[in-house]
């Protein structure tokens, strides 16, 4: 199952509760003649061309990574996507008339993508990124609707309801969650590359990229604070599947402040650069979204990212620091960290933690490690990780997990350890933090060992 926290509490549904009246919570169905698919009227080049646009626009925005179940039919939809509530399926969005989208006409397709309102009225869980989607200009959106209506096989699988229990169930308060969070839709074309590189990442990023779905932090209603870089929260980092997708500010210790754009387009290329390795949600991203990206696209995500300003008012960098390395050697740190890291960890992260670049990512300097929040680390030394698989590096060097191998407290012991030496600057990390996690990723219990009673 995919593990997602969607935007919905129960707080915010008691809330609509209170003072909505059922009338008020719906919209119309999409309307009369609008709701027949018509053809557009082009030239089979133009059609063609269409048709190519809306397939490389439905990579960028990993429309297949939720509406696609494993080992099923691509866009037959049966995703389960867990929420705070219960579980939500994605639904089939392959032109198949009676259990897909065959029905919907441009505007009702539209209406669901941008706006988050299904073909009968009802209000889509924001699981659907639709608050990103409205920042794609209506000609995109048809180019998607060329695409998943021409060329996608049709599939005949009947969409799974939620596990949401009643009242819970009910969609109309998810209306005013709507009304209160969602952006209002853009009216214009995308920028594209007369609008400059910068316009053209902005929009790739805030629009069908979709990355603040999972780098932004989310507020009590589980919105994103900010969709947009007028605020300092946008891709600050946010909780994700059991991962902190991190911070990709200009921050320099924890940020992309020290990537460059050639590095930064790497790794979203590649899955791996000198300061880092794709791991958790972000291998399958690059895996499936952005290794299929142009060049040029690549190259002005980049350009923006590098445009925004650091998220905390520390802007100091790291300096390398070579003390742990030298004790190491010598055998003469005994602690349980250090020698923890000694037995299980050096061998590919080596005693100067600086690991062999994009086989085994450095450990020393690198922003993961150095990020306030230590979730991620937490998560795959408890699990381990597969680089993604890409056509630039082709080759998935893994590291493998040690939840049945080490205690909380080792675990602890020896990432307090990694993000207090060669210059790191972190705060330590408590056994009880890593119980935390390895309950919440149900990880294998820790090992029992005398010391552990
Ligand atoms: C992060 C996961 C996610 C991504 C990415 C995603 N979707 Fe969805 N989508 C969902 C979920 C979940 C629902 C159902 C929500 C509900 O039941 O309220 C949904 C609903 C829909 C619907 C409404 C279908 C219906 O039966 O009314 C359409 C159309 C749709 N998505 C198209 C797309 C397209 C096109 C893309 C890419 C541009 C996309 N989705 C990307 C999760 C996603
Ligand atoms: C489905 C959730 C998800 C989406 C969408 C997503 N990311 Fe990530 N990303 C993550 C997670 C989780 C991590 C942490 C794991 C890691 O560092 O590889 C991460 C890490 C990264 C890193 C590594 C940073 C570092 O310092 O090591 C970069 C760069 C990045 N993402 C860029 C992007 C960009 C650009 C987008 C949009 C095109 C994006 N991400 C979309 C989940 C996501
Ligand atoms: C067999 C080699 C191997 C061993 C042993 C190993 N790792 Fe790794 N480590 C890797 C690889 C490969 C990755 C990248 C995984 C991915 O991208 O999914 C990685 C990634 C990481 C990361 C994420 C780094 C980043 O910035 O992207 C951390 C943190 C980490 N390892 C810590 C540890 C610790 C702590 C230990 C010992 C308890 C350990 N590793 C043992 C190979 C190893």
């Amino acid at each position: 199952m995919k593990k997602m926290t969607i935007a919905v509490v129960s707080s915010t549904l008691l809330a609509a509760a209170a003072w909505a009246a059922h009338g008020l919570a719906q919209e119309p169905p999409a309307a009369g003649a609008a709701n027949v698919p018509q053809p557009l009227a082009l030239s089979t080049g133009a059609q063609a061309q269409l048709i190519e646009q809306g397939r490389y626009l439905a990579t960028a925005a990993d429309c297949i990574a939720c509406h696609t179940a494993k080992g099923g039919k691509p866009y037959a939809g049966g995703v389960g996507i867990a929420s705070p509530i219960g579980t939500i399926y994605s639904p089939n969005i392959t032109p198949d008339k009676a259990t897909g989208i065959g029905g919907y006409s441009f505007e009702a397709f539209d209406r669901a993508v941008r706006r988050g309102i299904a073909k009968d009225g009802s209000t889509l869980y924001p699981a659907m990124p639709f608050v990103s989607y409205a920042k794609m200009p209506p000609s995109d959106v048809k180019a998607l609707y060329a695409y998943l209506m021409q060329d996608v096989a049709p599939v005949e699988q009947q969409n799974k309801a939620t596990d949401i229990p009643w009242p819970l169930s009910m969609r109309w308060p998810l209306r005013f969650w709507r009304m209160a969070f969602a952006p209002d839709v853009v009216s214009d074309v995308a920028p594209g590359a007369a609008d400059g590189v910068v316009a053209r990442g902005r929009y790739l990023v805030e629009g069908p990229a979709h990355c603040g779905t999972c780098h932004t932090p989310r507020g009590l209603g589980l919105q994103e604070k900010a969709l947009t870089d007028d605020s300092r929260l946008f891709l600050s980092g946010g909780v994700v599947d059991g991962y902190l997708a991190k911070n990709l500010r200009g921050d320099r210790k924890d940020g992309l402040g020290e990537w460059t754009p050639e590095q930064i387009v790497a790794f979203l290329r590649s899955g791996r650069n000198a300061h880092a390795a794709a791991f958790g949600g972000m291998a399958e991203v690059v895996g499936r979204s952005t290794q299929n990206m142009s060049d040029a696209d690549l190259a002005a995500i980049a350009a923006y990212l590098k445009t925004l300003s650091p998220a905390h008012a520390d802007g100091s960098a790291l300096a390398a620091d070579p003390a742990a390395t030298q004790k190491l050697r010598a055998g003469t740190d005994r602690s349980n960290g250090a020698l923890t890291f000694v037995d299980n960890c050096a061998a590919c992260h080596r005693t100067s933690g600086s690991g062999y670049e994009s086989t085994f990512p450095t450990l020393a300097l690198g922003s993961v490690v150095n990020s306030d929040d230590p979730t991620s680390l937490i998560h795959i030394v408890l699990e381990g990780g597969r680089m993604p698989w890409t056509k630039a590096a082709p080759a998935q060097f893994g590291m493998p997990g040690f939840a049945e191998r080490l205690t909380d407290r080792d675990i602890a012991d020896v990432l307090t350890f990694v993000r207090s030496s060669w210059g790191n600057r972190a705060p330590a990390v408590s056994a009880s933090e890593v119980a935390k996690v390895r309950k919440a990723v149900r990880a294998a219990p820790q090992p029992t060992r005398p010391e552990n009673g």
